[in-house]
């Protein structure tokens, strides 16, 4: 085998296998590597047809096989064993070789892992790829980052790759360092969010309204038809409507409600703390997923306390406030995510671009939405735009639908209906357009139990009160 292939992939699990067939269908050779013969054969059985597709779970045969330099995609479990790849790897490469890594490895183990490859003269690269296996198949959204002159090696086949969005492709390179693992960690974050609110919205209609799932099918249907157009609604819609293959209703209705997590939701609340942004409508979606996983204690707590009785609500009006505060809360929820980003970037130096990013978010991955080519308008029209609140693009979007997610907030409260997501990402509107908080109050008790000193409204300095 001489070095004829274009692209290597390293893991070929679900997503490296529809990664690397997305790659063959796209005209590049590529070679697949995986431990596990059964995978690498499975591999070469599926991507027959394509005559581009090979596969080895032998490391040497494998580098010796790829063009120079090469360009080596890992699509393995973050963590350690993508340590454990690279040290294989490394015996049989040469200098300027590209190692991609496309997991969701925290950004901080990929600029050691940077560092570490740089002073070999190897390009190592965080990539964020969404979409799940479809979107790795049929075209996903990837967020490279690193070296900029090393990307423009793997550029073209990214590119082809990619999902498109009225034919721009879904990938660009986002900044140095680990910018492209930041940027998805943060994606998720958002991920999390949305899902959150997507879940509660489906609570209140369900318990104030009634809503039978042929219902709810038929409303997400619709708003996935207008300003709400998102995956994660489109897919909601195509859940209500599943029967439960064991004869039972619908399947969701069956389903346990413990949210599990694989740790990018928390990650991205984590690091915001550390920087100082805040982001609730995040953190409480992964609070949530922690508290859905107390399932015994909740049902003993159910137990102990009276709820207040539910009262009906218009269906109508029910679903024109749900729209309307959940686009609210999309809004919201988007722009902490993208605060968290516009930040980071001064901190960590990654230069991101965030009209880029939120092009890149149009399609392809989990997140993508039709709200996002606002988004980026936003973006295009300020590079400076501090907050998507300050868009003036979106203030009367915002102001339009505000006041629904008051009414739902309201009438949850009232009647023992959480909306956590929701009510955070009002709260968070509330107090980021508030030229006032009453935190001047904490500043004082500070200072009378403390002497942590305070400053003042009305003149420059720094001042402390014997308060007793
Ligand atoms: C994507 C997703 C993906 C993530 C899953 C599961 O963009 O394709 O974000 O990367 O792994 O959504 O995440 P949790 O297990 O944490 O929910």
């Amino acid at each position: 085998m001489g070095n004829t292939y274009d692209f290597g992939l390293i893991g070929l699990g679900v997503m490296g296998r529809n990664f690397i067939l997305n790659v063959a269908d796209n005209n590049y050779s590529a070679m697949g590597y995986d431990l596990d013969k059964e995978k690498a054969d499975a591999l070469i059985a599926e991507g027959e047809d394509t005559k581009k597709v090979n596969a080895t779970s032998d490391i040497k045969e494998f580098v010796n096989s790829l063009s120079t330099p090469r360009k080596i995609m890992l699509l393995v479990p973050a963590g350690k064993i993508v340590d454990s790849v690279i040290e294989s790897l490394l015996p049989h490469l040469d200098k300027n070789d590209l190692i991609i890594d496309g997991g969701n490895s925290f950004f901080t183990d990929t600029d050691r892992r940077e560092a570490y490859l740089k002073e070999k003269g190897i390009h190592f690269f965080g990539s964020g790829v969404s979409g799940g296996a479809k979107g790795a198949r049929r075209g996903p959204s990837i967020m490279p980052g690193g070296n900029k002159e090393a990307y423009k090696e793997v550029q073209p086949i990214f590119e082809a790759v990619s999902a498109k969005f009225k034919g721009e492709p879904c990938v660009a390179y986002l900044g140095p360092k680990s910018a492209g693992n930041y940027v998805k960690m943060v994606h998720n974050g958002i991920e999390y969010g949305l899902m959150q609110l997507t879940s509660e919205i489906y609570d209140i209609l369900k318990k104030a309204g009634n809503f039978s799932y042929e219902e709810l099918h038929t409303l997400f249907d619709s708003w996935n038809k207008g300003r709400l157009q998102s995956f994660l609604i489109e897919i909601s819609a195509e859940i209500f409507e599943k029967d439960d293959d064991k004869g039972n209703g619908k399947l969701v209705e069956k389903i346990l409600d413990k949210a599990k997590q694989k740790g990018t939701g928390k990650w991205t609340s984590q690091n915001a703390m550390d920087l100082g942004i805040p982001i609730p409508s995040i953190d409480i979606s992964v609070s949530m997923r922690q508290i859905s996983a107390l399932k015994d204690e909740r049902v003993k707590a159910d137990e102990l306390y009276n709820r207040p009785k539910i009262a009906a609500m218009d269906k109508d009006e029910l679903a024109k406030w749900a729209e309307e505060a959940l686009y609210f809360a999309f809004i919201t929820t988007y722009a902490q995510g993208l605060h968290q980003l516009s930040d980071a970037s001064v901190e960590y130096g990654y230069e991101l671009d965030l009209s880029v990013i939120a092009k890149i978010w149009r399609a392809g991955c989990i997140i993508r939405a039709g709200l996002l080519e606002d988004i980026s308008n936003a973006y295009t029209e300020d590079k400076e735009l501090k907050n998507l609140l300050l868009s003036p693009n979106f203030v009367p979007k915002v102001q339009a639908t505000v006041g629904a997610a008051r009414n739902l907030v309201a009438y949850g409260a009232k009647n023992g209906i959480p909306l956590p997501g929701l009510s955070n990402s009002l709260t968070y509107f509330d107090v980021y357009t508030s030229g006032r908080l009453p935190l001047n109050l904490i500043q004082a008790q500070r200072d009378h139990f403390g002497s942590h000193t305070y400053e003042r409204t009305d003149m420059e300095g720094i001042f402390h009160t014997e308060w007793e």
